[in-house]
């Protein structure tokens, strides 16, 4: 596999995982899995974050220590299932800057639709981390990602839950420079866009919307 696409084999990420494809988890369950997930996937996204130092005392001497510069890094929420990446990761970076991208995919054509884009500002000088749960077509990460070059950001990385073979191949293919940190690669799309086996709609089981 391209050393650019990581796929998080670590157990408990794949357990939560099975736990939320199964169609019986509750949107309660769902919702509390994506977030224990994501604390676990922003460890492996956030690797090789730069870091500064800072000058402390211990209780025996003073050191410099390395501490992230968090209002260097944006963290860009493709809405709306993103956002239950984005609550994880805040977690741990409470001090990320956030933008949003809105998109939806027109059903016909499958293709991105921009209806919403606020970002934080000088993303050239932030690394920047889009966030996704379901890289499908690729079509919608492509043009967020795209966005987020046009505004500037230089440094971007990938992150989502689960991915189809298809939307790997599209996002490599646009954006050769973006490594992509992902549970898992699923077999297959389906004639709906959808990911086999996949999970099924990502923000109708975060937010109960069936
Ligand atoms: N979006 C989803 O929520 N699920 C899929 O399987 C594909 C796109």
């Amino acid at each position: 596999m391209d050393e650019q696409v990581t796929v998080v084999d670590h157990p408990l990420v794949q357990h939560k995982l099975t736990l939320m494809r199964e169609k019986g988890t509750s949107t309660a369950s769902f919702r509390q899995l994506l977030r224990e997930i994501s604390l676990l996937l922003a460890y492996e996204v956030t690797r090789g974050l730069d870091l500064t130092t800072k000058r402390i005392e211990t209780p025996l001497c003073e050191m410099d220590a390395p501490i992230l510069e968090g209002k260097k890094l944006a963290l860009i929420s493709i809405l709306r299932a993103g956002n239950g990446l984005l609550d994880g990761i805040l977690e741990l970076i409470p001090a990320a800057r956030v933008g949003f991208v809105g998109l939806y995919r027109d059903p016909e054509t499958l293709q991105p639709v921009q209806y919403y884009c606020k970002v934080p500002a000088e993303l050239e000088d932030r690394t920047v981390i889009v966030v996704d749960p379901m890289l499908a077509t690729g079509n919608s990460s492509a043009a967020a990602v795209q966005l987020m070059k046009d505004k500037g950001a230089k440094n971007i990385r990938f992150l989502c839950l689960l991915a189809a073979p298809e939307g790997i191949a599209r996002m490599r293919e646009a954006h050769p420079d973006v490594p992509i940190v992902t549970a898992s690669i699923d077999e297959q799309l389906n004639d709906h866009g959808y990911i086999v086996p996949g999970l099924g709609d990502a923000g109708d089981r975060m937010f109960g919307t069936k």
